[in-house]
């Protein structure tokens, strides 16, 4: 008979039956992948990140494929917050999914806002992740991640809004208290500083990590690829960065919550993610190859967990820190 395998875990507060959800940017606002798959089966859907308003993004081209990954400098085109309430929101509600919103702003005001326009509808939501790490906007979400100072303000601002609203929703006996998830760059210079502002500012956990800044260039035009000229890698190659940032800020502190991002691929990814300290994942670039990759990297997992006779995928979580060195003497 085959052995049962739990795939349930914890981020901080939030239960999820699996830990593969979707990467922000990557499942699109709503329903996009429900020809594919069922958006119930995965951990959670995670929208991809909206400000207060309407935002163009950057013209065409803005996807290419890169050696061991991909490029894009979408730049965070999105309807605006009440328009994703009025028409995309209701129907990813329908699909029973777990919904994480995402949000981005280019001031600490405007992040403030975009968490307000929020309480309305945040008993439908299962977290909130606050973007303080796209790399395709000028000057604008780099100046935060990099910045313990900048991200602490930002969390700060997102913090009081939603806590605002948690007394307006106590009096009508609805208290929801929202998790906020910091999705953190890959390049941060010092990641422990920053994490521990967000952390200080009411971080609940922890996004590592957003895409890696880079670019194309290509050789017939003599051009970048990307009308951004520089964009976000990610895909295969961003996961041995996004696990190294995960294995340290998990060895700087152990009790926080963090969610992987970068590279994966496959149920044995999911696996490295956890030993590095990570207690959910997410999927981005290989949606892009299969539209049914959140599904495909579960049933992996569960292959995975048999074959090496893992009954709980939780007990794998910072499995790697256990190793001393002197055993590599
Ligand atoms: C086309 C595209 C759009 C993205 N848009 C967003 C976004 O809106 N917000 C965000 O936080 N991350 C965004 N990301 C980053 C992903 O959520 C993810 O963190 C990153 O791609 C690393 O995961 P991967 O290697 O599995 O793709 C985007 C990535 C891609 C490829």
């Amino acid at each position: 008979m085959k052995a049962k395998i739990n795939l349930t875990t914890k981020v901080g507060k939030v239960e999820l039956p699996n830990p593969v959800m979707s990467a922000s940017g990557t499942s699109g606002f709503s329903t996009e992948l429900s020809p594919y798959i069922d958006l119930a089966v995965p951990g959670a859907m995670v929208a991809k990140s909206l400000a207060p308003y309407q935002w163009e993004g950057n013209p065409y081209p803005r996807i290419s494929e890169a050696p061991g990954g991909m490029l894009n400098s979408v730049g965070l085109q999105g309807p605006g917050i009440p328009a994703w309430i009025e028409s995309h929101l209701p129907k990813l509600v329908e699909t029973d999914a777990r919904i994480v919103a995402s949000i981005w702003g280019k001031t600490v005001s405007e992040f403030k806002t975009a968490a307000e326009m929020l309480l309305p509808v945040k008993h439908q939501l299962t977290a909130l992740e606050i973007n303080v790490s796209c790399p395709n906007i000028e000057d604008g979400a780099k100046s935060f991640s990099h910045s313990p100072k900048a991200v602490g303000e930002v969390v700060l601002a997102v913090s009081a809004a939603l806590n605002n609203g948690e007394l307006k929703n106590e009096a009508n006996n609805k208290n929801h208290n929202l998790p906020k998830w910091v999705k953190l760059a890959p390049d941060t210079p010092d990641l422990n500083a920053v994490v521990s502002q967000a952390i200080t500012a009411g971080a609940d956990a922890i996004t590592l990590t957003n895409s890696l800044p880079a670019m194309r260039i290509d050789t017939e035009t003599q051009r970048p690829y990307l009308s951004g000229i520089t964009g976000g890698f990610s895909g295969a190659a961003l996961k041995s960065i996004a696990l190294k940032a995960v294995y340290e800020t998990y060895e700087a502190f152990p009790d926080l919550p963090i969610i992987g991002s970068g590279g994966v691929r496959s149920g044995e990814d999911v696996a490295q993610y956890f030993m590095a300290g990570a207690s959910a994942v997410q999927v981005g670039a290989a949606t892009f190859l299969n539209s049914r990759a959140l599904v495909k990297i579960i049933k992996s997992l569960r292959r995975w967990c048999r074959k090496n006779s893992i009954t709980e995928i939780a007990s794998l979580k910072g499995a790697a820190h256990n190793l001393k060195r002197d055993t590599y003497k």
